[in-house]
Protein backbone atom coordinates (compact mmCIF):
# COMPACT_ATOMS: atom_id res chain seq x y z
CA UNK A 1 0.00 0.00 0.00
CA UNK A 2 1.69 3.88 -0.80
CA UNK A 3 1.33 6.31 1.20
CA UNK A 4 -1.71 8.32 0.87
CA UNK A 5 -0.65 11.82 -0.62
CA UNK A 6 -0.04 14.93 0.92
CA UNK A 7 0.85 12.44 3.97
CA UNK A 8 3.88 12.94 5.39
CA UNK A 9 5.13 10.19 7.50
CA UNK A 10 8.43 9.76 9.07
CA UNK A 11 10.44 6.59 9.40
CA UNK A 12 12.70 6.04 12.67
CA UNK A 13 15.52 2.87 12.13
CA UNK A 14 17.60 2.13 15.19
CA UNK A 15 19.81 -0.58 14.47
CA UNK A 16 21.80 -1.86 17.48
CA UNK A 17 23.83 -4.59 18.54
CA UNK A 18 21.10 -6.67 19.88
CA UNK A 19 17.89 -5.30 18.41
CA UNK A 20 16.61 -3.23 15.09
CA UNK A 21 13.91 -1.28 15.57
CA UNK A 22 11.96 0.95 13.81
CA UNK A 23 8.81 3.54 13.88
CA UNK A 24 6.23 4.89 11.79
CA UNK A 25 4.76 8.03 12.96
CA UNK A 26 2.63 10.83 11.21
CA UNK A 27 3.58 14.18 12.45
CA UNK A 28 0.22 16.50 13.54
CA UNK A 29 -0.68 20.02 12.95
CA UNK A 30 1.11 21.19 16.01
CA UNK A 31 4.24 18.94 15.47
CA UNK A 32 3.27 16.39 17.98
CA UNK A 33 3.25 12.19 16.65
CA UNK A 34 0.58 10.31 15.96
CA UNK A 35 2.85 6.33 16.13
CA UNK A 36 1.15 4.49 13.32
CA UNK A 37 3.52 0.86 13.58
CA UNK A 38 6.59 -0.18 15.35
CA UNK A 39 8.57 -3.17 14.46
CA UNK A 40 11.67 -4.93 15.65
CA UNK A 41 13.68 -7.67 15.12
CA UNK A 42 16.67 -9.54 16.89
CA UNK A 43 19.92 -8.25 15.38
CA UNK A 44 22.91 -10.67 14.69
CA UNK A 45 25.07 -8.50 12.31
CA UNK A 46 26.45 -5.75 14.71
CA UNK A 47 28.75 -5.63 16.63
CA UNK A 48 29.78 -2.54 19.25
CA UNK A 49 27.34 -0.26 17.19
CA UNK A 50 29.38 -1.27 14.00
CA UNK A 51 28.08 -3.40 11.33
CA UNK A 52 29.80 -6.58 11.01
CA UNK A 53 27.56 -8.64 8.81
CA UNK A 54 25.82 -6.74 6.06
CA UNK A 55 23.40 -9.67 4.97
CA UNK A 56 22.33 -10.44 8.70
CA UNK A 57 21.87 -6.56 8.97
CA UNK A 58 19.73 -6.05 6.04
CA UNK A 59 17.59 -8.83 6.54
CA UNK A 60 16.28 -7.75 10.24
CA UNK A 61 16.19 -4.30 9.10
CA UNK A 62 14.06 -5.55 6.15
CA UNK A 63 11.78 -7.95 8.52
CA UNK A 64 12.04 -4.89 11.78
CA UNK A 65 10.52 -2.00 8.73
CA UNK A 66 8.20 -4.20 7.17
CA UNK A 67 6.48 -5.14 10.67
CA UNK A 68 5.73 -1.34 11.50
CA UNK A 69 4.48 -1.26 7.74
CA UNK A 70 1.99 -3.87 8.27
CA UNK A 71 1.24 -2.52 11.89
CA UNK A 72 0.82 1.24 10.12
CA UNK A 73 -1.13 0.00 6.86
CA UNK A 74 1.23 1.76 4.52
CA UNK A 75 4.56 1.55 2.70
CA UNK A 76 7.66 3.80 3.52
CA UNK A 77 10.59 4.82 1.22
CA UNK A 78 13.25 6.65 3.83
CA UNK A 79 14.42 6.82 7.37
CA UNK A 80 16.21 8.46 9.88
CA UNK A 81 18.63 6.31 11.25
CA UNK A 82 20.36 6.32 14.30
CA UNK A 83 24.07 5.90 14.52
CA UNK A 84 25.72 4.26 18.02
CA UNK A 85 29.13 3.29 16.62
CA UNK A 86 32.22 4.77 18.31
CA UNK A 87 34.20 7.33 16.89
CA UNK A 88 31.56 10.56 16.97
CA UNK A 89 33.53 13.68 17.80
CA UNK A 90 31.66 16.49 19.11
CA UNK A 91 33.17 20.05 18.30
CA UNK A 92 32.30 23.74 18.73
CA UNK A 93 33.80 25.66 16.01
CA UNK A 94 33.70 29.47 17.25
CA UNK A 95 34.35 32.47 14.66
CA UNK A 96 34.19 36.02 14.79
CA UNK A 97 33.44 39.13 12.77
CA UNK A 98 33.92 42.80 13.23
CA UNK A 99 30.80 44.79 12.79
CA UNK A 100 32.09 48.39 13.70
CA UNK A 101 29.41 49.85 16.22
CA UNK A 102 26.83 49.73 13.27
CA UNK A 103 23.79 47.93 12.48
CA UNK A 104 23.98 43.85 11.27
CA UNK A 105 23.20 42.98 8.00
CA UNK A 106 22.55 40.32 6.45
CA UNK A 107 26.07 40.70 4.62
CA UNK A 108 27.59 40.82 8.08
CA UNK A 109 25.98 37.17 9.00
CA UNK A 110 27.17 35.95 5.14
CA UNK A 111 30.77 36.42 5.44
CA UNK A 112 30.68 34.68 9.31
CA UNK A 113 29.25 31.93 7.95
CA UNK A 114 31.75 32.13 5.14
CA UNK A 115 33.95 32.51 7.78
CA UNK A 116 32.75 29.62 10.11
CA UNK A 117 32.53 27.58 6.73
CA UNK A 118 36.40 27.80 6.25
CA UNK A 119 37.08 26.89 9.68
CA UNK A 120 35.34 23.33 9.85
CA UNK A 121 37.66 20.83 8.68
CA UNK A 122 36.26 17.41 9.27
CA UNK A 123 40.09 15.93 8.13
CA UNK A 124 38.29 12.69 6.43
CA UNK A 125 35.29 12.19 8.45
CA UNK A 126 32.23 11.98 8.20
CA UNK A 127 30.35 15.09 9.02
CA UNK A 128 26.81 14.32 10.45
CA UNK A 129 25.66 17.49 12.62
CA UNK A 130 26.64 20.93 12.11
CA UNK A 131 24.43 23.42 13.99
CA UNK A 132 23.71 27.06 14.38
CA UNK A 133 24.22 26.86 18.38
CA UNK A 134 25.02 30.53 19.23
CA UNK A 135 25.45 33.90 18.07
CA UNK A 136 26.82 36.45 20.71
CA UNK A 137 27.27 39.91 20.18
CA UNK A 138 30.08 42.05 22.16
CA UNK A 139 30.43 39.68 24.38
CA UNK A 140 26.21 39.08 25.08
CA UNK A 141 25.49 35.18 24.62
CA UNK A 142 22.35 33.57 23.52
CA UNK A 143 21.23 35.44 20.50
CA UNK A 144 18.69 33.87 18.28
CA UNK A 145 18.61 37.08 15.78
CA UNK A 146 20.99 39.11 15.46
CA UNK A 147 20.31 40.54 12.02
CA UNK A 148 19.49 44.48 12.67
CA UNK A 149 21.08 44.83 16.25
CA UNK A 150 23.76 46.95 16.17
CA UNK A 151 27.29 45.60 17.36
CA UNK A 152 30.79 45.62 17.80
CA UNK A 153 31.87 42.31 17.17
CA UNK A 154 29.49 39.12 16.37
CA UNK A 155 30.50 35.47 17.13
CA UNK A 156 28.65 32.63 16.04
CA UNK A 157 29.43 28.79 17.25
CA UNK A 158 28.96 26.21 15.48
CA UNK A 159 28.08 22.84 16.94
CA UNK A 160 29.87 20.24 14.36
CA UNK A 161 29.33 16.30 15.13
CA UNK A 162 31.53 14.10 12.96
CA UNK A 163 32.68 10.72 12.83
CA UNK A 164 34.83 8.00 10.92
CA UNK A 165 33.45 7.37 7.28
CA UNK A 166 33.65 3.35 6.69
CA UNK A 167 31.23 2.43 9.50
CA UNK A 168 28.84 5.23 8.23
CA UNK A 169 28.71 4.12 4.46
CA UNK A 170 28.61 0.47 5.62
CA UNK A 171 25.10 1.25 7.77
CA UNK A 172 24.05 3.55 4.64
CA UNK A 173 24.41 1.02 2.39
CA UNK A 174 22.86 -1.86 4.70
CA UNK A 175 19.64 0.40 4.51
CA UNK A 176 20.02 0.92 1.00
CA UNK A 177 19.97 -2.61 0.38
CA UNK A 178 16.87 -3.30 2.49
CA UNK A 179 15.60 -0.72 -0.10
CA UNK A 180 14.93 1.83 2.24
CA UNK A 181 16.40 5.73 1.19
CA UNK A 182 18.37 7.45 4.10
CA UNK A 183 17.36 10.79 4.98
CA UNK A 184 19.55 11.22 7.60
CA UNK A 185 22.25 9.36 9.67
CA UNK A 186 21.67 11.02 13.19
CA UNK A 187 24.37 10.57 16.33
CA UNK A 188 22.58 8.60 18.60
CA UNK A 189 22.96 11.23 21.84
CA UNK A 190 21.28 13.44 19.62
CA UNK A 191 18.51 11.06 19.28
CA UNK A 192 18.15 9.75 22.77
CA UNK A 193 18.70 13.61 24.49
CA UNK A 194 15.61 14.53 22.05
CA UNK A 195 13.19 11.78 23.50
CA UNK A 196 14.10 11.43 27.71
CA UNK A 197 15.60 14.88 28.19
CA UNK A 198 13.51 18.04 29.59
CA UNK A 199 14.60 21.35 27.77
CA UNK A 200 14.90 22.72 31.11
CA UNK A 201 17.50 19.84 31.65
CA UNK A 202 19.01 20.17 28.57
CA UNK A 203 19.31 24.14 29.05
CA UNK A 204 20.61 23.80 32.48
CA UNK A 205 23.10 20.94 32.04
CA UNK A 206 22.30 17.08 32.21
CA UNK A 207 24.22 13.98 31.65
CA UNK A 208 22.96 11.20 29.32
CA UNK A 209 24.18 7.60 30.24
CA UNK A 210 22.99 5.51 27.23
CA UNK A 211 23.61 1.96 28.28
CA UNK A 212 22.66 -0.55 25.05
CA UNK A 213 23.70 -4.00 24.23
CA UNK A 214 27.53 -3.46 23.07
CA UNK A 215 28.05 0.16 23.21
CA UNK A 216 27.57 2.87 26.25
CA UNK A 217 27.23 6.30 24.75
CA UNK A 218 27.81 9.22 27.23
CA UNK A 219 27.14 12.84 26.47
CA UNK A 220 26.62 16.01 28.01
CA UNK A 221 23.97 18.45 27.46
CA UNK A 222 24.67 22.06 28.37
CA UNK A 223 22.97 25.27 26.88
CA UNK A 224 20.36 23.34 24.88
CA UNK A 225 22.95 21.73 22.97
CA UNK A 226 25.29 18.32 22.95
CA UNK A 227 28.86 19.90 23.68
CA UNK A 228 30.80 16.54 24.26
CA UNK A 229 30.54 12.85 24.00
CA UNK A 230 32.48 10.05 24.89
CA UNK A 231 31.40 6.23 23.42
CA UNK A 232 32.68 3.11 25.34
CA UNK A 233 32.52 -0.37 24.17
CA UNK A 234 30.75 -1.97 26.92
CA UNK A 235 27.19 -2.89 27.66
CA UNK A 236 24.74 -4.98 28.61
CA UNK A 237 25.70 -7.85 26.62
CA UNK A 238 29.30 -8.11 28.64
CA UNK A 239 27.24 -8.73 31.75
CA UNK A 240 25.08 -11.47 30.18
CA UNK A 241 29.24 -12.75 28.77
CA UNK A 242 30.03 -13.00 32.34
CA UNK A 243 26.84 -14.90 33.75
CA UNK A 244 26.83 -17.30 31.04
CA UNK A 245 30.72 -18.18 31.70
CA UNK A 246 30.97 -17.99 35.06
CA UNK A 247 28.06 -20.78 35.78
CA UNK A 248 28.70 -22.62 32.44
CA UNK A 249 25.22 -22.01 31.04
CA UNK A 250 23.78 -20.71 27.72
CA UNK A 251 23.88 -16.68 26.73
CA UNK A 252 19.75 -17.03 26.13
CA UNK A 253 19.51 -18.73 29.92
CA UNK A 254 22.29 -15.92 31.25
CA UNK A 255 20.04 -13.41 29.51
CA UNK A 256 17.09 -14.70 31.30
CA UNK A 257 18.82 -14.65 34.98
CA UNK A 258 20.00 -11.45 34.28
CA UNK A 259 16.46 -10.10 33.72
CA UNK A 260 14.58 -11.90 36.19
CA UNK A 261 16.95 -12.67 39.34
CA UNK A 262 19.87 -9.84 38.47
CA UNK A 263 19.81 -6.31 40.53
CA UNK A 264 22.98 -3.90 40.48
CA UNK A 265 21.69 -3.44 44.25
CA UNK A 266 22.22 -6.16 47.32
CA UNK A 267 19.83 -7.09 49.90
CA UNK A 268 20.53 -9.64 52.86
CA UNK A 269 18.26 -12.13 51.24
CA UNK A 270 19.73 -12.59 48.57
CA UNK A 271 21.90 -15.75 50.27
CA UNK A 272 18.99 -17.51 50.85
CA UNK A 273 17.02 -16.65 47.40
CA UNK A 274 17.90 -19.62 45.41
CA UNK A 275 18.32 -19.89 41.26
CA UNK A 276 18.47 -23.04 39.21
CA UNK A 277 20.58 -22.80 36.22
CA UNK A 278 19.79 -24.63 33.16
CA UNK A 279 23.53 -26.20 32.07
CA UNK A 280 24.91 -25.59 28.55
CA UNK A 281 24.55 -29.43 27.22
CA UNK A 282 20.79 -30.68 27.57
CA UNK A 283 19.60 -33.16 30.34
CA UNK A 284 19.19 -35.66 28.11
CA UNK A 285 23.42 -35.83 27.72
CA UNK A 286 22.96 -36.42 31.56
CA UNK A 287 24.15 -32.70 32.52
CA UNK A 288 22.78 -31.61 36.23
CA UNK A 289 21.07 -28.85 36.97
CA UNK A 290 22.76 -25.80 38.36
CA UNK A 291 22.05 -24.14 41.95
CA UNK A 292 22.76 -21.33 42.99
CA UNK A 293 22.30 -17.87 45.41
CA UNK A 294 21.43 -15.18 43.53
CA UNK A 295 23.81 -13.22 45.87
CA UNK A 296 26.37 -15.12 43.29
CA UNK A 297 24.55 -13.71 40.18
CA UNK A 298 24.55 -10.35 41.81
CA UNK A 299 28.37 -10.24 42.64
CA UNK A 300 29.11 -11.51 38.94
CA UNK A 301 27.10 -8.68 37.88
CA UNK A 302 28.44 -6.21 39.86
CA UNK A 303 31.76 -6.70 39.08
CA UNK A 304 31.45 -6.07 35.34
CA UNK A 305 29.08 -2.98 36.47
CA UNK A 306 32.07 -1.65 38.67
CA UNK A 307 34.37 -1.01 35.75
CA UNK A 308 31.14 0.16 33.73
CA UNK A 309 30.69 2.80 35.88
CA UNK A 310 34.55 3.78 36.53
CA UNK A 311 34.32 3.84 32.93
CA UNK A 312 31.37 6.33 32.68
CA UNK A 313 32.96 8.61 35.83
CA UNK A 314 36.28 8.72 33.68
CA UNK A 315 34.36 10.08 30.92
CA UNK A 316 32.25 12.09 32.35
CA UNK A 317 35.26 13.84 34.01
CA UNK A 318 36.97 13.99 30.70
CA UNK A 319 33.99 15.52 28.78
CA UNK A 320 33.92 18.42 32.17
CA UNK A 321 30.93 17.25 33.67
CA UNK A 322 31.34 18.69 36.98
CA UNK A 323 30.94 21.83 39.22
CA UNK A 324 27.51 23.33 39.49
CA UNK A 325 26.19 22.18 36.10
CA UNK A 326 26.81 18.89 36.81
CA UNK A 327 23.59 18.05 38.49
CA UNK A 328 21.97 15.10 36.93
CA UNK A 329 22.58 12.18 35.18
CA UNK A 330 20.04 10.29 33.33
CA UNK A 331 20.51 6.58 32.48
CA UNK A 332 19.03 5.14 29.72
CA UNK A 333 19.01 2.33 26.75
CA UNK A 334 18.05 -1.41 27.79
CA UNK A 335 20.67 -1.93 30.11
CA UNK A 336 19.71 0.48 32.55
CA UNK A 337 16.37 -1.97 32.87
CA UNK A 338 18.71 -3.32 35.57
CA UNK A 339 16.89 -3.48 38.64
CA UNK A 340 18.21 -1.25 41.30
CA UNK A 341 20.79 0.47 38.21
CA UNK A 342 19.54 4.29 39.25
CA UNK A 343 20.32 3.84 43.35
CA UNK A 344 23.85 1.96 42.15
CA UNK A 345 25.06 5.05 39.64
CA UNK A 346 23.94 7.37 42.18
CA UNK A 347 25.46 5.87 44.82
CA UNK A 348 29.20 5.51 42.67
CA UNK A 349 28.65 8.93 40.75
CA UNK A 350 27.83 10.86 43.93
CA UNK A 351 25.36 12.92 41.80
CA UNK A 352 21.38 12.49 41.14
CA UNK A 353 20.56 9.54 38.81
CA UNK A 354 17.34 8.68 36.87
CA UNK A 355 16.45 5.76 34.26
CA UNK A 356 14.87 7.97 31.43
CA UNK A 357 12.32 6.43 28.88
CA UNK A 358 11.04 8.37 25.98
CA UNK A 359 8.72 10.43 26.23
CA UNK A 360 6.89 10.21 23.22
CA UNK A 361 2.98 9.54 23.61
CA UNK A 362 1.59 6.34 22.08
CA UNK A 363 4.56 3.59 22.11
CA UNK A 364 3.15 0.57 22.73
CA UNK A 365 3.80 -0.96 25.64
CA UNK A 366 6.26 -3.95 23.98
CA UNK A 367 7.89 -0.59 22.86
CA UNK A 368 7.99 2.54 26.01
CA UNK A 369 11.23 0.97 27.92
CA UNK A 370 14.21 2.82 28.04
CA UNK A 371 15.47 0.91 25.28
CA UNK A 372 13.76 2.81 22.82
CA UNK A 373 14.52 6.15 23.42
CA UNK A 374 16.53 6.14 20.55
CA UNK A 375 14.38 5.24 18.60
CA UNK A 376 11.26 7.64 19.83
CA UNK A 377 14.43 10.35 19.85
CA UNK A 378 14.70 9.98 15.74
CA UNK A 379 11.16 10.02 15.36
CA UNK A 380 11.08 13.28 17.23
CA UNK A 381 14.08 14.66 15.55
CA UNK A 382 12.83 14.03 11.59
CA UNK A 383 9.36 15.81 12.74
CA UNK A 384 11.15 18.64 14.49
CA UNK A 385 11.90 22.26 12.36
CA UNK A 386 15.84 21.95 12.55
CA UNK A 387 14.52 18.62 9.84
CA UNK A 388 13.98 21.44 7.48
CA UNK A 389 16.90 23.77 8.10
CA UNK A 390 19.15 20.30 8.00
CA UNK A 391 17.57 19.11 4.73
CA UNK A 392 17.65 22.62 2.94
CA UNK A 393 19.63 22.48 -0.05
CA UNK A 394 18.32 18.77 -0.81
CA UNK A 395 19.93 15.33 -1.19
CA UNK A 396 16.93 13.99 0.25
CA UNK A 397 17.73 10.31 -0.27
CA UNK A 398 21.48 10.27 0.62
CA UNK A 399 23.47 10.52 3.32
CA UNK A 400 25.30 14.04 3.91
CA UNK A 401 28.73 13.95 2.51
CA UNK A 402 29.98 15.81 4.91
CA UNK A 403 32.70 16.88 2.85
CA UNK A 404 33.47 19.15 0.14
CA UNK A 405 31.20 22.10 -1.52
CA UNK A 406 27.98 19.70 -1.17
CA UNK A 407 28.23 19.89 2.81
CA UNK A 408 29.28 24.15 3.01
CA UNK A 409 26.21 24.58 0.78
CA UNK A 410 24.31 23.10 3.12
CA UNK A 411 25.77 24.39 6.14
CA UNK A 412 25.88 27.75 4.90
CA UNK A 413 22.06 27.44 3.92
CA UNK A 414 21.16 26.17 7.34
CA UNK A 415 22.49 29.14 9.16
CA UNK A 416 20.71 31.79 6.80
CA UNK A 417 17.57 29.67 7.70
CA UNK A 418 18.70 30.54 11.01
CA UNK A 419 18.46 34.28 11.32
N1 LIG B 1 15.37 -6.03 32.55
C1 LIG B 1 16.64 -5.96 32.16
N2 LIG B 1 17.65 -6.14 33.06
C2 LIG B 1 18.92 -6.08 32.67
N3 LIG B 1 19.34 -5.87 31.41
C3 LIG B 1 18.39 -5.70 30.47
C4 LIG B 1 17.01 -5.74 30.78
N4 LIG B 1 16.31 -5.55 29.64
C5 LIG B 1 17.22 -5.39 28.66
N5 LIG B 1 18.47 -5.48 29.14
C6 LIG B 1 19.74 -5.44 28.40
O1 LIG B 1 19.76 -4.33 27.55
C7 LIG B 1 20.59 -4.61 26.42
C8 LIG B 1 19.90 -4.14 25.16
O2 LIG B 1 19.80 -2.76 25.19
P1 LIG B 1 19.45 -1.91 23.89
O3 LIG B 1 18.23 -2.48 23.27
O4 LIG B 1 19.42 -0.50 24.30
O5 LIG B 1 20.72 -2.24 22.99
P2 LIG B 1 20.93 -2.05 21.42
O6 LIG B 1 20.36 -0.75 21.00
O7 LIG B 1 20.45 -3.26 20.70
O8 LIG B 1 22.52 -2.06 21.31
P3 LIG B 1 23.59 -0.88 21.18
O9 LIG B 1 22.89 0.42 21.25
O10 LIG B 1 24.54 -1.09 22.31
O11 LIG B 1 24.24 -1.14 19.86
C9 LIG B 1 20.84 -6.10 26.41
O12 LIG B 1 22.18 -6.38 26.77
C10 LIG B 1 19.87 -6.62 27.47
O13 LIG B 1 20.41 -7.72 28.16
MG1 LIG C 1 21.07 1.20 20.96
Amino acid sequence: MPQPPGRKLVTALDIGSSKVSALIAEPGEAGELRILGTGQRESRGVKRGYVADMERTEAAIREAVEQAERIAGTNVEDAFVGYSAGGLVSTVASVEVGIGGRKIEKSDIDNLLIAGRDSINPEGRILLHALPALYTLDGLQGVKKPLGLHADKLTVDIHVISTEPSPVRNLDLCVRSAHLGVSAIVASPVAAGRACLSEEERELGVALVEMGAGVTNVSVFAGGMLVGLKSLPIGGIDITDDIASAFGTRRVEAERLKCFYGSATTSPRDNHDMIDIAPIAGAEEGAETTRITRAQLIAIIRQRLEQLMDEIAQALKDLGFAGPFGRQVVLTGGASELKGMADYAQGVLGRAVRVGRPKLPGLPDAHSGPAFTTLAGLALFAASNELDLRRFGGNEKGTRKGEGEGMMQRLISLFKSNY
